[in-house]
């Protein structure tokens, strides 16, 4: 326990310039120094340090705070952990707090209880590396193409198949047998002393600081269990403990993300492929904890779990926990019947990495799976629909999410945004609150009325042919443009093409077809020239608009990231429609 005074007397002796300089290159600007941001990565400086208030804060993604929380974040250190390495920087003598009786025992006892685990981790180490009873286990990681390199950087290991291999060699060590009972890793039978672990690869799972806390232990075969970890212990409570984190720090840092895995050969596999930010849950589902735990050192977070049904409620059970940290969590999905390990075994890092860059928000995951499983074509499924997804719409805690989800959710479900609301607060869905029952896809009057002019008046036909379709129309309308010019003749007048419908199967496009045929009645005894003329300027300087609105956008966004490059592409496709206008 380091006393307050202590704490006060650092931080006083403290100059944030000089902590923060000892990692990254500052520059005075006016009364604040500028630099690049440890915690995300960028190119013009936006992490901005305030020497009169000891502060520091990133405009680019949000991370502020004083000298303790700089260097626990950048360090990856606990509170007391940041305090006594500033306190040596400053050259403050932390003489802490005499212990009690009780924390003086705990204390040891950790002490005692992590030097068996190093015992026990370099004795299944020296059986996997060198023992002719860890061949078996050498032949298994080889079939896995698991290399040395990957199995130095976990500190694999393998126990014999023997009932007190581990037990022998802690007695031999003049171990305390109690504490060792205490790790679970020895157990006591009729006949004397058991090893828990027999026959199984190991995979020691690491505190943050890199010190053994827990192992577990795989089959080499197709028994079961196909893991058993060691039990929960003064040092082991596997809720708050995410597996490879220790390795992962550093490149969540640079990454500013996380990707969370299920399995431990999982870990392993992207890990060997390259990809470092990553850490499994290890035989547990994810907690609280866990999500707090990645707060800490992530700005987001992506899932990527197996695709069966089992991987999908673990991804809606951890969006639901990130939902609440208002941490931004993606999913990451795979091919059916692919886990990580078997997408990496056959395909590059380049492939899995498009599939990152592919990944979307979670809760739009969510709310299509919800889609999938029922389809909303009734008032009765509509609801069913909605009181599946508003307890977790609930979670939502950021505004602009909550306002984009609620407005997707109504399209997609083809509701009122008050009937959502209505519901949201216990009330009754009612048939006159489902609008445009097959129709969910957005309107745009001037499509509406280039569609209607096609189909109305001959002559604006042929002039709207003359333009090419996909400068006046997009998504549904413009494949809906494309069939009506292909089977329109010149003798057909409106009266006579609701035949037309039959030829269309997309319903979409059937429900967009029937809603011009039967609005369009306003389009009679219409000058169609001015109508057309005024449609293409009202289209261009819509176009206008939008790039105006995405150069809005582009300026607030890192330029090396997705966003960015799909907006630009955007802004650029834009452009080339607007030129041919
Ligand atoms: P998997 O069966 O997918 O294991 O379980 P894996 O690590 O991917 O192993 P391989 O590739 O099949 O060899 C995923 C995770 O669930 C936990 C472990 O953490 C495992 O990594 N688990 C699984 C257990 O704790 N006990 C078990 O019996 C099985
Ligand atoms: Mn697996």
């Amino acid at each position: 326990m380091i006393p307050d005074e202590k704490v006060r007397e650092v931080a006083d002796r403290t100059s944030i310039v000089e902590v923060v300089s000892d990692y990254l290159p500052l520059r005075r600007a006016g009364s604040n120094y500028l630099g690049l941001c440890p915690f995300h990565s960028e190119k013009t400086p936006s992490f901005t340090v305030n020497p009169a208030k000891e502060i520091f804060h990133c405009f680019g993604c949000g991370v502020g705070g004083n000298a303790f929380s700089f260097v626990m974040r950048i360090e990856g250190l606990s509170f007391p952990e940041s305090v006594k390495l500033l306190a040596r920087k400053t050259g403050v003598e932390i003489e802490e707090r005499q212990l009690t009786p009780a924390e003086r025992k705990s204390q040891d006892e950790y002490a005692r209880l992590l030097r068996i685990n190093e015992l026990a981790a370099s004795y299944y180490r020296s059986v996997l590396l060198n023992s002719t009873e860890g061949e078996a286990a050498r032949e298994y990681l080889v079939a896995r193409s698991v290399g040395d390199d990957v199995s130095e950087a976990y500190g694999l290991g393998f126990a014999p198949d023997r009932w007190d291999g581990l037990a022998k060699h802690l007695k031999n060590n003049s171990v305390e047998i109690d504490d060792a009972l205490k790790l679970g890793i020895l157990r006591k039978s009729e006949n004397g002393l058991r090893d828990l672990f027999r026959n199984r690869l190991i995979f020691p799972i690491k505190d943050t600081r890199g010190q053994v806390i827990a192992f577990a232990g795989r089959v080499l075969d197709a028994a079961l269990p196909k893991y058993i970890n060691s039990p929960e212990s003064p040092l082991y409570h596997k809720s708050s403990v995410l597996f490879g984190l220790e390795m992962a720090l550093q490149s969540i840092r640079t990454s500013n993300s996380a990707i969370i895995v299920e399995g431990y050969f999982d870990h392993l596999a992207l890990y060997r492929a390259g990809v470092h930010n990553v850490v499994a849950t290890c035989g547990t589902a994810l907690t609280s904890t866990h999500s707090s735990l990645l707060k800490r050192h992530a700005e987001k977070v992506y899932t990527l779990f197996d695709s069966d049904s089992a991987g999908k409620k673990a991804t809606i059970r951890s969006m639901e926990l990130f939902l609440e940290q208002r941490l931004p969590v993606y999913v990451i999905s795979l091919p059916a019947k692919d886990d990580p390990d078997s997408f990496l075994a056959t395909h590059s890092r380049d492939e899995f990495i498009g599939l990152l860059d592919k990944s979307r928000p979670a809760f739009e995951y969510f709310v299509r799976s919800v889609l999938a499983e029922t389809t909303p074509d009734s008032v009765d499924s509509k609801v069913r629909i909605i009181d599946e997804i508003v307890p977790r719409f609930r979670k939502i805690s950021d505004s602009i999410e909550r306002d984009l989800y609620e407005k997707e959710i109504c399209r997609l479900l083809g509701i009122t945004v008050h009937a959502f609301r209505k519901r949201m607060s216990g009330g009754k869905i009612v048939p006159r609150d489902i609008q445009n029952f097959n129709n969910h896809a957005p309107t745009d009057s001037i499509q509406d009325t280039l569609l209607a002019l096609l189909l109305n008046y001959h002559e604006a036909r042929a002039e709207i042919m003359r333009s090419s379709l996909e400068t006046l129309f997009n998504d549904d309308y413009l494949e809906l443009a494309n069939f009506l010019v292909a089977n329109l003749s010149d003798s057909d007048s409106s009266g006579n093409l609701s035949h037309l419908t039959e030829q269309i199967t997309k319903p979409e496009l059937k429900a967009l077809f029937s809603r011009i045929m039967v609005s369009d009645a306003y389009l009679a005894d219409i000058d169609w020239r001015s109508v057309l003329s005024e449609c293409t300027k009202s289209h261009e300087k819509k176009a206008l608009a939008s790039i105006k609105e995405i150069a809005g956008r582009l300026a607030v966004l890192e330029p090396d990231s997705i966003e960015y490059k799909q907006l630009l592409e955007q802004a650029d496709a834009l452009r080339t429609r607007k030129s041919k206008l």
